[in-house]
This record gives structure tokens, C-alpha cells and sequence, in this order.
């Protein structure tokens, strides 16, 4: 039997709206079927990204840094202006809008790309001759992001079938054992992104990337803010170097952070949160800490769940998450999986670039991701960014290397703009002189790395990328001479 479509995607989050868009280019015929509502029940395609995740936090990120910037950083330009004040209803208003057209904009894409619609939810329901059926129920009319629970049985079901299944299902935020999110006092993402007033005191569990880029915003517009680590060290998957300037910064800002920190008990209440915990320093003594609100933001898990995957023999690995290759394909034919869901980072780029291999390679293509060359970003102030591998990492691998870094504060145009902080690391291969990793902690660090990540993917030498012209004044400037730097030759420092 012909089946339906040659491509179901399951989730229009980053990764599958892209691969929808991608397979629908290259000619097959293709459905996305996601599950995400609107606050008025319509759909909401663009999954955590759009609607919980990269694109509200930045929309909060850049008003909470104007708010700051009117505050702290316009005197010195000479520039007088009375005590501001903040509208956090406006705010979100705004922030909501940012989201709601992007929303619009995803559903704009499929109708141009000829991409069928249907926002439901998918299970798996069997193998078919000719690929996989699936069950599709409407959404549910508002969303949350637990799509742990498996998919409502009492709504009408309809059947689809579809030659090749790509499974975009994304993550939702994990919880601490026994501290439900009830988004009111226990914070995930999506409470933390829609405060109505800013709190007194924020409580944070994990100072990881959600942590101190949603504790930055609540400091900014003058939360007391905590976060509470339970690692040792601060920031550790970025370069060790980045991290200690980035600790600086923060805790120059107000951020207090606590590392090493084993959480005993939290108790939350109608006015606030209880939490009690040892921090790395006196393991033994509990101390308590009362908060206004919690967010807790200590990763997340891959959304399984309601997928039926089991039934088909789908293979899950001990995260929960679904077991591909390489090439995001599984070990069944014709379902693949890509984006949050599956191994490596947790990032809207690194599914959309899975999302366009795997369309590629279902057309005959040959699509593929480099996993070693995502780059990584904390949207803070300053910005952090990075690609490639950390000098820990270069120094576990035995390799020989030589390192150069340049500061900003030596950069014409950071001075210019009195963005002084940080600077531009650069790591490469002390006989081949190959990039092996870029870290930058400053000014428009999230759009520098771009240079970085273009270099490595040509396998460019520290050399190249010094020998190239770039232009003045720039902060990019900072990177040529962080290559400079690696042979020991600034010409500004
Ligand atoms: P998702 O975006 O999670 O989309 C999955 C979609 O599938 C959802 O709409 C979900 O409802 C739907 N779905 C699930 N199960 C079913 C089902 N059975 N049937 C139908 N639909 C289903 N990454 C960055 O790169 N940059 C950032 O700045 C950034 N900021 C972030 C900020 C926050 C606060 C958070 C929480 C995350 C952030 N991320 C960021 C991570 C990024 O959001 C994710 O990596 C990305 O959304 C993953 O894309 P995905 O397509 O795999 O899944
Ligand atoms: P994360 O993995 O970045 O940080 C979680 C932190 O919580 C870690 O430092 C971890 O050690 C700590 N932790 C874990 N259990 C703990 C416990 N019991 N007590 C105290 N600390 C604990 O995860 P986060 O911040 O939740 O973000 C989830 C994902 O979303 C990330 O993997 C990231 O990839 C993605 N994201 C990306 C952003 C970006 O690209 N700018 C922004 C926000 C999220």
C-alpha cells in the first residue's frame, strides 16, 4: 500500500520543523504533527525553543540588559537620565509577541514548503509494508512542557502512515526528586520565564546555562539571586580560563553562587521556599536559605514517553533518550531521531542541523553532523562561547598544543563601546598548527564564534585566520589577534 507520506515528523521544535521544511524541498511529501498550544488553544509550532526556551530568554535577556544599561552604563557616555523603572507586564507582553510570531512564522514556512500540519500528538502504532503507522490525538488544548505522560487515550484517534518517521520530540525540564514544578513557587523554565512581578529573592538549583541566564535576568531587574551547584567547579564545560572570569563577573553583578552544594530538603510553602543544603566548604553543616521563589534548572530529560517506542522496539539508552548512529538513524528502518531527544547537546542548532541531515539522507543525500564543531553560547553579560574542545580536554588527549589568548580590553572598538571585559582564547595544534578550539568571554561572543566555527570546519590553521583581513574596528579583530597570539606575535598587546 502506498502510505500516505513519504516523511512524518514527529514535533516541530527546531529540529523537526527544519527537517519538515528540508524533506519538503528535496520533493517528498511530508506531515509534522506537534502538540504545542497557544494560551487561546491554537497551535504553536517551534517547540521549547520558541515558546519556553532560546527565543523568550533572549527577548527577557535584552530588556532586562537595556534596564541595566540605563542604569549602570549611560553616565559614562554622558548621558543623564531619571531612575528608571520596570515594566515586568510590558516586558512579557513583548516577550510573548516575540514568541507568538515566531509561532506564526513557523506556520507561514510549511504552508510556503507545502508541509501538512497537524497539531496533535503521535504515538506509534505499528509497522506497515511500506514503513510506520502512527495514531495522532488533537492536542491538548493548553500546553506544558511534561510530555512525560503517555498520550491521552480517550480522544479520537486518527491513523497516518509514512515511509520514514523522524522522531523530533525534544526534552522537558527534570525535576528534583519529589519537588514537582507547580510553576508558582517551584520554577521550571517556563515559570521563570513568565513572573508577573520581579521577585524579592530567586532561588536557583544548578548554575548551569538556564541558571544563570534566567538568574541574570531576575538580578538585572533586582532580584536577590542564589544559585546553589552541587559541583565543585564552576562552569565546567566551558574552558577552565573562561569560567574563572565568568565567576568574576557574576559575582560582581550580585549573582551569589555556591558550589559543591548537596541539597537536603525543600519545602515549599504558600509565601515562599524552604531550601536547606551543604555547600562544599562545611559538607557537614546544614544551612538554610528562604526564598521568594525556586528555579529549578538542573537539566533535562529527553520527552519519550508518550511515543509508544517501546511497542515498536524503538531502543532507549539509560538517559531515556532514543539510540541512533551517526547519522541520527535508529536500528529500526526508517525512523530516525535527531534534536534533544537524542545523544550529544541539548542545543536548537545542533537539532536543526540533525534535522536537515537526516531529510537529506532520506532523499539519497548525504547529510551529516559534526558534533565536535557545535558551538556552545551562555547569552549572559558578557557573553560566553565557544567550539571545539577545551585546553583540559586538548591536555587529556596527549595532544602537543600552543595557546594564545587576546583581551578585549586591548580591541579599539571594545574600548570604543566601553565593553571591555574578557577576551579571545585560541587553542592549536603545536605541529599542524589546526585549530583545535576557540573560547571567547565578552562583547557579541555568541556572533564571534561564528569565524571560529567556520575556520575549524575548514580546517583552518591559527595562521590562516591571522593572515586574513579583517576589518577596523571590530571585536572580531580580538580573534585574529588571539591567532596572532598563538605564535607569540600580537601586534596590539
Ligand atoms: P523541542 O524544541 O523540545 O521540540 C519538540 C516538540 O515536539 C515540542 O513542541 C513538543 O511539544 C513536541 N512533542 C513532544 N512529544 C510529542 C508527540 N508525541 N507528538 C507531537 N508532538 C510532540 N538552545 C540554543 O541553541 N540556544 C539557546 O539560546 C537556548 N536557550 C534555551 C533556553 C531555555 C530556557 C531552554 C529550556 C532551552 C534553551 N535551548 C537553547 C535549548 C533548545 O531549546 C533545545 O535544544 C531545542 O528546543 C531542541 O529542539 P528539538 O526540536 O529537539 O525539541
Ligand atoms: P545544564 O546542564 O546547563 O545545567 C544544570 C546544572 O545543574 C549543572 O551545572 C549541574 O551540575 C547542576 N545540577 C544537577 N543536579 C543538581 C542538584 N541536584 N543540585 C544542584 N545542582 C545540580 O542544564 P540547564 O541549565 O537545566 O539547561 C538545560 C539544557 O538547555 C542545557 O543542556 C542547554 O544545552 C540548554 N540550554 C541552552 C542555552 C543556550 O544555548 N544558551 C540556554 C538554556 C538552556
Amino acid at each position: 500500500m502506498n502510505p500516505d507520506f513519504d516523511v512524518a515528523v514527529i514535533g516541530a521544535g527546531p529540529g523537526g520543523y527544519v527537517a519538515a521544511i528540508r524533506a519538503a524541498q528535496l520533493g517528498l511529501r511530508v506531515v509534522c504533527i506537534d502538540d504545542w498550544s497557544t494560551a487561546s488553544g491554537g497551535p504553536a509550532p517551534g517547540g521549547t525553543c520558541t515558546n519556553v526556551g532560546c527565543i523568550p530568554s533572549k527577548a527577557l535577556l535584552q530588556s532586562s540588559e537595556h534596564f541595566s544599561l540605563v542604569q549602570h552604563g549611560l553616565a559614562e557616555h554622558g548621558i543623564k537620565v531619571g531612575k528608571p523603572s520596570m515594566n515586568v507586564a510590558r516586558m512579557l507582553e513583548r516577550k510573548d509577541t516575540v514568541v507568538l510570531q515566531n509561532n506564526e512564522g513557523i506556520l507561514y514556512l510549511f504552508k510556503k514548503n507545502k508541509v501538512e500540519f497537524i497539531h496533535g500528538r503521535a504515538a506509534f502504532r505499528a509497522r506497515t509494508e511500506s514503513g510506520w503507522e502512527l495514531a495522532v490525538t488533537p492536542a491538548a488544548p493548553a500546553s506544558t512542557e511534561a510530555k512525560a505522560s503517555p498520550a491521552a487515550t480517550s480522544a479520537p484517534e486518527q491513523a497516518l502512515r509514512a515511509r520514514h518517521v523522524i522522531v523530533a520530540t525534544g526534552s522537558s525540564p527534570r525535576a528534583l526528586p519529589g519537588l514537582p514544578f507547580d510553576e508558582v513557587r517551584v520554577l521550571s523554565n517556563t515559570g521563570a520565564l513568565a513572573l508577573e512581578a520581579c521577585p524579592a529573592s530567586l532561588g536557583v538549583i544548578g548554575a548551569g546555562v538556564i541558571g544563570l541566564e534566567l538568574g541574570s535576568v531576575w538580578r538585572r531587574l533586582g532580584a536577590e539571586v542564589t544559585l546553589l551547584e552541587a559541583l565543585p567547579g564552576f562552569l565546567g564545560v566551558a574552558d577552565e580560563q573562561v569560567a574563572r572570569e565568568a565567576l568574576k563577573c557574576f559575582t560582581r553583578q550580585g549573582l551569589a553562587i555556591h558550589l559543591g552544594v548537596q541539597i537536603d530538603e525543600v519545602r515549599a510553602g504558600r509565601d515562599g521556599v524552604l531550601v536547606r543544603y551543604r555547600d562544599g566548604k562545611e559538607a557537614t553543616e546544614s544551612k538554610a536559605l528562604e526564598f521568594e521563589r525556586l528555579i529549578v534548572s538542573i537539566g533535562r530529560v529527553p520527552n519519550t514517553a508518550g511515543l509508544q517506542a517501546q511497542k515498536v522496539g524503538l531502543e532507549l539508552d539509560a538517559r531515556g533518550a532514543i539510540v541512533v548512529d551517526a547519522h541520527c538513524a535508529t536500528a529500526l528502518p526508517g525512523i530516525w531521531a535527531v534534536g534533544d531527544v537524542v545523544r550529544g547537546p541539548m542545543l536548537a542548532h545542533k537539532a536543526e542541523e540533525e534535522g536537515v541531515a537526516v531529510a537529506e539522507r532520506i532523499a539519497g543525500g548525504a547529510g551529516h553532523v559534526d558534533l565536535a564543531l557545535v558551538p556552545s553560547v551562555v547569552y549572559t553579560d558578557p557573553e560566553i562561547a565557544w567550539v571545539g574542545q577545551t585546553e583540559a580536554q586538548v591536555k587529556a588527549s596527549g595532544r602537543a598544543y600552543r595557546s594564545g589568548s587576546f583581551p578585549f580590553a586591548a580591541n579599539g572598538r571594545a574600548r570604543a563601546a566601553a565593553h571591555t571585559t574578557g577576551f579571545v582564547k585560541m587553542i592549536a595544534d603545536a605541529q599542524t598548527d589546526e585549530i583545535l578550539g576557540v573560547h571567547i568571554i565578552g562583547p557579541s561572543a555568541s556572533e564571534l564564534i561564528a569565524e571560529a566555527a567556520v575556520a575549524m570546519a575548514f580546517r583552518a590553521s591559527s595562521e590562516d585566520l591571522a593572515r586574513i583581513c579583517h576589518a577596523h574596528p571590530t571585536l572580531s579583530e580580538a580573534t585574529r589577534e588571539a591567532a596572532l597570539a598563538v605564535d607569540r606575535r600580537t601586534l596590539n598587546l
